[in-house]
């Protein structure tokens, strides 16, 4: 895969970003998520890969646009040339309640690997444990919380009651906020969005230490994704509790329902880019800006190989003409 597609793939970030912060607090997050997968879906047209869909919005018979199998980018249109074949994960706007309620750390989101290189999950649940790079030898999915917290803050060279875990804030929770809160541990609940809460816990400097609880599996390994490009590590396993669940990871290929995956499981390809833009102002990403003559968008690019991380900071010019650009 070439590098220079992360740039491409920059464009499909942001117009999905920018369409639905237009939507931002209207309280309507159906509409949020449609405009943001229309755009994501039309941008992905123009770059130019031979791409399939392999985390989406959902079956074919389910979602109109950006579905499981889907084929996209311009190999769709054109014939004319040789287009490198491209998986591609993408979740149009992680944190749709959050863009409906302007809370903070909406993002548009994608992973894109070389064919092969994202598990292909059926949209379960997923145990997860997210942390970043120094702890990532030091804690076990199955350990117990105070001995998981214990180690993280060995590994950061502090205490454990200066951790801060986030956890997404549901009833299934219950006891896992319990045991944390045990240990002396500071608590980050949040309404949504475990993927950029798990970004969060691989950059150093965020203030975020861990994720811990169950979300969604799609989530899980696009945040795999990104661990491939911050070495951070994603501990994993699929909540499998019904016979359809197995039928779900059966058809996906999954046979090994408590298998408890690392990045490179979920997303083991050899080249990663991963791409993010901002909807709402969150911890490492600002939201979209309308200014009038035009709109800002901050995004984050990365890939593993060559490895390099970017914050991009974008003005998109729409006025003709005289349009003013401030710092
Ligand atoms: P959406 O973007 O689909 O709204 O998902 C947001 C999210 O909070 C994820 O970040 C998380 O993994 C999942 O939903 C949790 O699912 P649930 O809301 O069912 O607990």
């Amino acid at each position: 895969m070439n590098a220079d597609l992360s740039l491409e793939f920059l464009r499909v970030v942001e117009q999905a970003a920018i369409a639905c912060g237009h939507t931002m607090g209207q309280g309507e997050r159906d509409k949020a998520d449609h405009v943001a997968v229309e755009a994501m879906r039309k941008t992905m047209d123009s770059v130019p890969i031979d791409g399939t869909i392999v985390i989406g919005e959902g079956e074919r018979d389910e979602a109109p646009m950006l579905y499981i199998g889907e084929k996209v980018g311009m190999a769709l249109s054109r014939a004319d040339g040789k287009y490198p074949a491209i998986d591609i994960a993408v979740d149009p706007l992680e944190g749709t309640n959050l863009c409906a309620t302007g809370a903070p750390n909406a993002m548009a989101v994608l992973a894109a690997s070389d064919r092969g290189g994202l598990l292909h999950a059926p949209d379960l649940y997923m145990e997860k444990l997210v942390v970043g790079p120094s702890s990532r030898n030091a804690v076990d999915l199955d350990a117990p919380v105070h001995e998981n917290l214990k180690s993280i803050a060995r590994c950061l060279g502090r205490s454990v009651e200066d951790l801060v875990i986030i956890v997404l804030d549901r009833p299934r929770h219950e006891s896992l906020i319990a045991e944390i809160r045990a240990t002396g541990a500071r608590i980050r609940l949040i309404g949504d969005g475990d993927l950029s809460a798990g970004i969060a816990a691989a950059v150093v400097g965020s203030g975020v230490h861990a994720v811990m609880g169950i979300g969604g599996a799609p989530e899980g390994v696009l945040t795999a994704a990104a661990m491939r490009c911050l070495n951070g590590e994603i501990f994993a396993r699929l909540v499998v509790t019904k016979p359809e669940h197995e039928e779900r990871c059966r058809a996906m290929g999954i046979t090994d329902f408590k298998k408890i995956y690392r990045a490179r499981d979920l997303a083991p390809g050899k080249q990663i880019i991963f791409a993010a833009t901002g909807v709402t102002d969150g911890t490492l990403l600002r939201g979209v800006r309308f200014f009038g003559d035009g709109t800002r968008t901050s995004s984050l690019i990365m890939q593993n190989s060559p490895h390099q991380i970017r914050f991009i900071d974008s003005i998109h010019v729409t006025m003709k003409g005289d349009a003013k650009i401030r710092f």
